[in-house]
């Protein structure tokens, strides 16, 4: 597994710790952008979260069927004694999913989870969730990355993370379309109080997204990517794009450089 669970990170493998540093940073709000603008799921929908942690996510949720699945033991026995009654959580990691989860889902949600993995365990994800997914289902991941406008700051604190697979935007989305031709990168910089890049993927299901996408969307999905930032926006001189949802995005194009447990409360 690659992430680091020693030294002075270790703390962060303590549920209370760990949730009182992602308040501090803002992770609430960033939890509620990709409830509300990426997963949209609604009241009575199949979710299945991997990587789901002690399941902050859950709270900001409508009701659903949700399952999550983590490989720590302590996160899942938290998010089991706080959610008691609205999921169900299992010890497991991306290569158990099929015997924990075989089932179709409306939704596969993976929040910090991409940078922890690697290779190899990103693609049976991904490979996995292909599989489960409704017809008009969606994978949405998010995940630091590196990109060449960050600040020795943004860097350092990213190189920090425990997940030792941080990657560049590019190669996070080539992973992801092995098994989702149609996935709409998206690059924020305004999710987290903290100097902070995040890359969003959303993965549909189907050759074709979900209706009512527009030809440029759809271009999207072959390699254009999404750059978000208020700051940025403001006379950067690209090209803005409209979405069906008639939100305006800035847009640039990808350079081609260089055993399973249930957890019971
Ligand atoms: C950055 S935390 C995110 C937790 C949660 N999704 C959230 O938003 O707070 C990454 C999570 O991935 C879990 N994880 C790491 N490697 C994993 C693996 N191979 N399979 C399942 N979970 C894993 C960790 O235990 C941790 O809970």
């Amino acid at each position: 597994m690659a992430q680091v669970t020693r030294g002075v990170r270790a703390i962060l493998n303590l549920p209370l710790v760990y949730e009182a540093c992602q308040s501090l940073v803002g992770a609430t709000r960033a939890r509620r952008v990709i409830v509300q603008e990426y997963l949209r799921t609604s009241a009575g929908q199949a979710l299945l979260d991997v990587g789901c942690g002690p399941a902050d996510i859950l709270g900001l949720l409508p009701e659903i069927e949700y399952i999550g699945v983590d490989s720590d033991a302590s996160y899942l026995a938290r998010a089991a004694q706080r959610f008691r009654g609205r999921g169900r959580f299992y010890l497991g990691d991306v290569y158990t999913l099929e015997a924990i989860a075989d089932r179709q889902f409306d939704a596969i949600l993976a929040v910090g989870l991409l940078h922890h993995l690697n290779d190899a365990e990103v693609e049976a994800l991904f490979g996995f969730a292909a599989t489960k997914l409704a017809r008009d289902g969606r994978m949405v991941t998010i995940d630091p990355c590196f990109t060449d406008r960050q600040g020795p700051v943004e860097r350092a604190l990213i190189r920090s993370d425990r997940g030792k697979n941080v990657r560049s935007p590019d190669a996070y989305r080539a992973l992801a379309a092995k098994s989702f031709p149609n996935t709409v990168l998206d690059l924020r910089r305004d999710l987290l109080h903290i100097p902070y890049t995040h890359c969003i993927l959303t993965c549909h299901a189907g050759e074709t997204g979900p209706p009512g996408l527009s030809t440029g969307l759809k271009i999207e999905s072959r390699g254009v990517f999404r750059e978000r930032n208020p700051l940025r926006s403001a006379g950067s001189g690209l090209p803005l794009e409209a979405r069906p949802d008639g939100v305006s995005y800035e847009t640039t194009r990808l350079r081609s450089r260089q055993p399973q447990a249930a957890v019971s409360p």
